[in-house]
């Protein structure tokens, strides 16, 4: 996909150039670090389609694209710690390479760095962009700690996991989307159908993240495979599972949140969701948000073609990684 990489070339070209000091060493070395893992630059890339199908040059999206993408990293930083996830991108996270603190912090510095970015955005934009931003940053949070406080329940439903993950994950591509539209000077209407998009396909995103950590190739996923089956992960195949389970399959899902061998852990409850099939009815989901997606976009009345957006959704869509 031609474009994607076009974008991404010129994302990783800005993200390199991005001035970090040397010192406290512990402080820059560990974001200098992750910032260069990699990733698909996904939503960055949102924000220059975004702003490009309502007219806005791509310069004047940078800064809104590299703030974005530098939160999201800020979020992955912090999100290792709280999921005591060893691996990320294939490579050590922060806290398993430096220690917690160095993680909490260079964290901290990260997110003050996407606003310092963000703040350089024309003055024409910046107050409906910091609106916009700093009102999804804390619904990040909000997400967050849902995702947590679901590790020690065992009755979330399929309402409150779609909750969760619209925090956790999707309103960050609907802002990403929503930054590029505001940038291009986009209707109160084209940045809600935008944005919508954005939520839908972040559902679905999730959704095969979800899917991917327990049933993905791990060389590719790049993450400790079954990470969120070790933590009790409310995701949503552990709720479709527990939703098709018999009572005999529901007693052992239960009694397998407390297995303290985790191989035998993952593999057993990973047997289980694929004796009920849950992997399809996850698949099926996902076409449902990805329909919902497509049907927001087709909204907007512009002369500009959809069609990056609706590829790279399905890139998404299909993804392995
Ligand atoms: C990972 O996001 C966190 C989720 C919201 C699932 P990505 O899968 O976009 O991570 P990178 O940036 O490509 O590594
Ligand atoms: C992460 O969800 C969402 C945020 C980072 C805000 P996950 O915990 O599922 O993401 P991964 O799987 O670690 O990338
Ligand atoms: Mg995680
Ligand atoms: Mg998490
Ligand atoms: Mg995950």
């Amino acid at each position: 996909m031609t474009f994607l990489q076009r974008h991404t070339d010129l994302l990783e070209k800005e993200i390199k150039q991005i001035e970090l000091p040397l010192s406290p060493n512990n402080l820059y070395d560990p974001l200098r670090y992750f910032l260069m893992l990699g990733g698909k630059r996904i939503r960055p890339v949102l924000t220059l389609i975004s702003g490009d199908l309502f007219g806005a040059d791509s310069s004047h999206c940078k800064n809104a694209a590299l703030a974005i993408e530098l939160f999201h990293n800020f979020t992955l930083i912090h999100d290792d710690i709280m999921d005591n996830a060893p691996l990320r991108r294939s490579q050590q996270t922060v806290h398993e390479k430096w220690n917690t603190n160095i993680a909490i912090l260079s964290g901290d510095v990260l997110f003050v760095k996407a606003y310092e970015l963000l703040s350089l955005c024309s003055e024409k934009h910046i107050k409906d962009l910091l609106c916009i931003f700093s009102k999804t940053a804390r619904e990040v949070c909000e997400g967050q700690q849902m995702d947590m406080d679901f590790e020690t329940r065992f009755d979330v439903s399929e309402t409150e996991y779609i909750e969760m993950i619209r925090l956790k994950t999707s309103v960050l591509l609907g802002c990403a989307l929503e930054m590029g539209a505001v940038i291009g000077n986009a209707t109160m209407d084209e940045r809600n159908h935008i944005y919508n998009f954005g939520v839908h396909l972040g559902i679905a995103f999730q959704i095969q993240d979800d899917i991917l950590d327990l049933f993905g190739n791990p060389e590719k996923v790049g993450k400790q495979p079954g990470g969120d089956v070790i933590s009790n992960k409310k995701t949503l195949l552990s709720i479709l599972a527990k939703q098709l389970a018999s009572e005999k399959e529901l007693r052992l899902l239960s009694n397998l949140e407390n297995e303290l061998d985790l191989k035998k852990k993952v593999e057993e409850v990973q047997a289980i969701y694929t004796q009920l099939n849950v992997r399809n009815v996850c698949k099926q989901k996902m076409d449902d948000h990805f329909t919902i997606a497509i049907n927001s976009l087709s909204k907007i009345n512009t002369h500009k073609s959809k069609e990056e957006l609706i590829q790279l959704a399905e890139f998404l869509f299909n993804r392995d990684h």
